[in-house]
């Protein structure tokens, strides 16, 4: 269908006018009174409104109010006279998308439309993915059978319409962050941005410029003013992902925020109000961290006015058939191919196999079958070994079928003697890099990038594990 545009004038050459010029590759439909446009707007699709402001009968402000109270979302220009700019700028503050003066420039007018057009456009285009996010996340879409998950969804689905904190806790790779967005979807600030920040990803001061963002000459580096995440996401939700790792030194700022729904920017004269719904993920036992002194109770009483724990897998095995068929059935959707089937023998491995990582894990599973399987039915010995193998050892998970990220560094002599300038400090230095290098990528691969796991595998924290990721460039 061509893109329609409704012009509004009761000069009929204007009409003409917009039909010589767009004609060729637009409806243009013409109304000679507001009525009469108002009714269009209501019985036609129409992409574009260009509204006279001087109308017999009705002022072009109520028409356009009136057009907008018939619940058309597209754009409106108003056509005005040079004199009448005053009101078009007033049109303009009730919603109007531009104006231009009569007599029309024809490259200007062009230029305009178009613009107008292009914007109505992408409007309808974010609408259409917003509602695709939103189907996606919909608590429809989060796949369970088990009880336990069942009773915590129709209880997420009640407190969703509220603005209570939430904090959802549960292992790596159990659904934290599907639940979280499912809360969002699910409530009033739906249509408001969902802005994810990471805790654990961010050094301190980054996270503070991050969340609360900084005014220009804030810092040196701070060329331009930069709004927060918690303005960014005004009206919406922010989801403070792995809220175990914030910095105690954040903690109070953060709390501070929440308590009087104000925040600072760095560097900034004034505190601005903020409006956001927060939800906070984390996979450990927040309550622990308390005890040991890592966590404000305060900020934790904050956070957790309503607790919700995500059971990991091995305790919902219940779920394990349906959400490996699911998996198969998205992949094969991606590749238009009929799903993978899975055999009796094949099923019971993967429900006995405590699943580690989770959804994560059954998930890359099965994107793995998806791609390597031979037949269309998956059977015991298609599995990988170590989901059936009990004398497999544990450390030998290494599921990644590509080769490691990095190769054995080479012999230590090469130091030496590529490098002649470097004295023993230093190659002490360079070789605990590479060892320290090499050993953080074998646990990535190993745990197919999961950094939680990666990270458990090392023995160190989530925030050092990322610290070394960005000192090593490992992405
Ligand atoms: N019940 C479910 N139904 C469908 N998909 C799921 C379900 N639970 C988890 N997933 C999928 O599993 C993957 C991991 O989920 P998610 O990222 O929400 O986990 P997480 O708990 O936030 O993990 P981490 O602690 O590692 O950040 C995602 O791809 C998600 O879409
Ligand atoms: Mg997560």
């Amino acid at each position: 269908m061509r893109e329609r545009i409704l012009v509004i004038d009761d000069e009929s050459n204007i009409v003409w006018l917009f039909r010589e010029i767009f004609g060729d590759g637009f409806e243009v439909l013409g109304a000679q009174t507001a009525e009469e446009g108002i009714q269009t707007v209501r019985d036609q699709e129409v992409h574009l409104v260009m509204l006279d402001l001087r109308l017999p009968g009705m002022s072009g402000l109520q028409a356009l109010e009136r057009i907008k109270l018939q619940g058309y979302q597209g754009p409106v220009i108003i056509m005005t006279a040079y004199g009448e700019v005053k009101t078009a700028v007033q049109a303009m503050k009730s919603g109007a998308y531009d104006y231009i003066t009569k007599p029309f420039d024809v490259e200007e007018l062009k230029h305009v439309v178009q613009g107008a057009l292009r914007y109505a456009r992408l409007t309808v285009e974010v609408t259409r993915l917003r509602r695709e996010l939103e189907d996606k996340f919909h608590l429809k879409n989060i796949i369970t059978v088990s009880p336990k998950m069942i009773k915590m969804f129709s209880v997420i689905e009640r407190v969703s319409t509220s603005d209570v904190c939430v904090l959802v806790q549960g292992e790596s790779g159990t659904g934290k962050e599907i639940v979280a967005k499912a809360i969002h979807y699910a409530s009033a600030r739906k249509d408001k941005p969902f802005v994810p920040v990471n805790c654990a990803a961010l050094p301190e001061h980054l996270l503070e410029s991050e969340l609360f963002g900084y005014e220009e000459g804030a810092f040196s580096g701070a060329r331009r003013t930069k709004p927060g995440k918690f303005e960014l996401a005004h009206g919406g939700t922010v989801f403070l992902d792995e809220v175990g790792e914030l910095p105690l030194p954040m903690q109070p700022k953060i709390l501070r925020a929440l308590e009087e729904n104000q925040i600072d920017r760095l560097g900034g004269t004034r505190r601005l109000p903020i409006d956001v719904r927060i939800v906070a993920a984390t996979n450990k036992d927040l309550r622990e961290e308390v005890r040991t002194g890592k966590f404000r109770q305060d900020l934790y009483f904050r956070l957790a006015v309503f607790p919700i724990t995500i059971p990991p897998l091995r305790e919902r095995k219940e779920d394990i058939p349906v959400l490996a068929k699911h998996f198969l059935k998205e992949f094969a959707g991606k590749r238009n191919t009929a799903p993978l089937t899975i055999e009796d023998d094949a099923m019971d491995v993967l429900v006995s196999y405590p699943w580690p990582g989770n959804v994560r894990e059954l998930k890359n599973i099965m994107q793995q079958l998806s791609l390597l399987c031979n037949g269309p039915v998956v059977s015991k010995k298609d599995l990988p070994a170590f989901l059936w193998d009990p004398d497999w050892p544990s450390q030998a998970r290494d599921l990644s079928a590509g080769p490691s990220r990095m190769k054995p560094g080479g012999s230590l002599e090469e130091f030496l003697e590529c490098e002649p300038g470097l004295g023993l400090t230093q190659i002490r230095q360079r070789a605990w890099a590479r060892i320290e290098k090499h050993l953080i990528c074998h646990a990535l691969d190993k745990f197919q990038g999961n950094r939680t796991l990666a990270a458990e595998y090392l023995k160190v924290s989530r925030r050092t594990l990322y610290t070394k990721l960005r000192e090593y460039g490992i992405k």
